[in-house]
């Protein structure tokens, strides 16, 4: 689907589990170069991104596309650890570059966190890792009222780098999750 008018109202973002028949809109985005700088995921072929799609995203326990009246600009995700970890959950979000600057992410982590803690049983702490290089991504969360704890060195090798990423938290308790 084309992506025309790229100005968003916050009104108009919802989130919602992906579809088989978003592949489309998700390929716009793993496609884009600006986008996968700092992710995981290299940018992927259509049959790469349908593969991941389907048996990693709409598999996940917790995925969601960040949309603009319904069609996938984006996505945030919540990975809660397990067993011992249970308490702690990482959170990731990426979106279209063409959305950038809007607010929209910013938005989108807000309706997160207003939830997140009672949808997931036991989860007391969201987690963000984030590239000391990624400033965008930093500010994102400085907004909202994470905790920035500190700088892990050396942490993990990404693209050929080993790369420092800073640790933020944002916990049940905090006065952000309930204002
Ligand atoms: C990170 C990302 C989601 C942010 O999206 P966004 O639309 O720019 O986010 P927002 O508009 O909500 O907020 C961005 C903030 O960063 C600020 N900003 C932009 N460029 C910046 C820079 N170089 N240094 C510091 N702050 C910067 C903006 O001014 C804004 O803050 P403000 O509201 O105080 O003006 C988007 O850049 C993205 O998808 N990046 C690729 C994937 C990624 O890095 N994901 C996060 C992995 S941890």
């Amino acid at each position: 689907m084309a992506q025309l008018n790229t100005k968003a109202t916050l009104s108009d973002i919802s989130l919602r589990p992906f579809k088989e028949s978003d592949l489309e809109d998700y390929m716009i985005l793993m496609s884009d170069d600006k986008v996968s700088q700092f992710c995981r995921w290299n940018t992927m072929c259509k049959e790469e991104a349908f593969n991941e799609l389907i048996y990693a995203i709409c598999t996940h326990p917790w995925y969601r596309a960040i949309c603009v009246k319904d069609m996938p600009i984006g996505y945030i995700l919540v990975k809660q650890g397990e067993g011992n970890d249970r308490c702690r959950g990482e959170i990731g979000y990426v979106l279209g570059s063409a959305y950038w600057g809007q607010g929209i992410i910013t938005h989108a982590v807000k309706m997160v966190i207003s939830s997140i803690f009672s949808e997931l049983q036991g989860l007391e702490r969201l987690e963000a890792l984030i590239d000391v290089e990624n400033l965008r991504s930093q500010r994102v969360v400085d907004k909202i009222g994470f905790i920035r704890e500190g700088v892990l060195r050396k942490y993990w090798i990404h693209k050929g780098r080993t790369r420092d990423m800073v640790i933020y938290s944002l916990l049940n308790s905090d006065s952000t999750v309930h204002g």
